[in-house]
């Protein structure tokens, strides 16, 4: 019998001696609602430097977009972004035809989003894509209109550098010659401002690295004791990276009575649950030119905390 994706991903990280969980598990309707409250919180600073990275780029990008297109957005979340943007777009072309689509494999944010467009954006077709993010881009590979395709959020940072090259090629495959790519990244910064965005003062982000377990023993029938976790922040200036685990605070073992599977962890150990890339510009040009992409224009917000980049496929 086929194994669903969690379960295989919970045995194969949890069977093994350095243990980890992907972050696409994060997002079940709990985490995607805390990881809304992660957008709110002030030491979280990639929201606001995108917001005014997109209001900064819209002129530019509405010149290079025909009178009738797609947008299409990879992990859309709550369609903040894709807001900004759109009501952007509009004030510099006026009269565009736009339809966009969210591709989100949560259907919690998908209704969020929707709920936010027919407010924010009543005139704008909405057409959600409940999909993987590739299965998602390859249902337009035959469509006519040109697309623009929006990757923001900082997200390509919870891939490796070597996946986000394998995921931008396989992106970059789907498109064709006019349409075009944007995509933020956030950049290498002091520490002292990366390590507190992982790691708030009110807990909240903690709150979302330990909904983990609460998912896996929903999901599996476990008896993972939260308060024997303490979320685990790092900054890895080595590689560039902030990294998030998840501490045993001491000896234990927990059942995950689904699966029957006993994991033991000694006291200190870790769970690694995400990386979160920071890129400099020798990084971007690397990642971006070895995808096959081409530069169109690179753009930045006021503090140069992230970086902006339309791209042509
Ligand atoms: C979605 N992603 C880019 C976020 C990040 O910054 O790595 C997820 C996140 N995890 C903790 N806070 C935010």
């Amino acid at each position: 019998m086929k194994k669903d994706p969690f379960t295989t991903a919970i045995r194969q990280g949890l069977g093994c001696k350095s243990k980890f969980i992907p972050s696409m598990w994060f997002y079940d309707a709990n985490g995607c609602k805390i990881f809304e409250e992660i957008l709110d919180l002030p030491e979280y600073y990639i929201p606001q430097a995108e917001h005014e990275i997109i209001t900064n780029s819209a002129e530019y990008i509405a010149s290079e977009l025909p009178d009738e297109y797609n947008i299409i957005e990879l992990g859309a979340g709550n369609g903040n972004k894709a807001i900004n943007l759109i009501q952007n777009l509009n004030i510099h072309s006026p009269g565009c035809e736009i339809c966009y689509y969210p591709v989100d494999i949560s259907s919690w944010s998908n209704q969020q989003l929707r709920n936010k467009f027919e407010i924010s954006l009543p005139g704008i077709p909405v057409k959600k894509v409940n999909l993987s993010f590739l299965q998602g881009l390859k249902g337009f590979v035959d469509c006519k209109k040109p697309r623009l395709v929006m990757f923001l959020g900082s997200s390509i940072g919870n891939m490796t550098i070597t996946e986000s090259i394998k995921f931008l090629k396989e992106v970059r495959a789907t498109l064709s010659k006019g349409d075009l790519f944007f995509i933020t990244f956030d950049l290498v910064k002091s520490p002292e401002i990366i390590l507190p965005a992982y790691n708030d003062s009110q807990g909240v982000t903690a709150r979302f690295n330990l909904n983990l377990l609460t998912r896996i023993n929903k999901r599996f029938q476990g008896n993972f004791i939260l308060d024997n976790f303490r979320h685990t922040p790092v900054y890895n200036s080595e590689l560039a990276r902030a990294e998030s685990y998840l501490k045993s605070t001491k000896a234990q073992k927990v059942y995950l009575k689904k699966l029957k599977l006993t994991i033991k962890f000694r006291a200190g150990e870790l769970i690694h649950t995400e990386i979160s890339q920071k890129y400099d510009t020798n990084s971007i040009c690397h990642v971006c030119t070895s995808a096959g992409f081409g530069l169109v224009d690179s753009f930045f917000d006021n503090k140069i905390y992230c970086n902006g980049r339309l791209l042509r496929a």
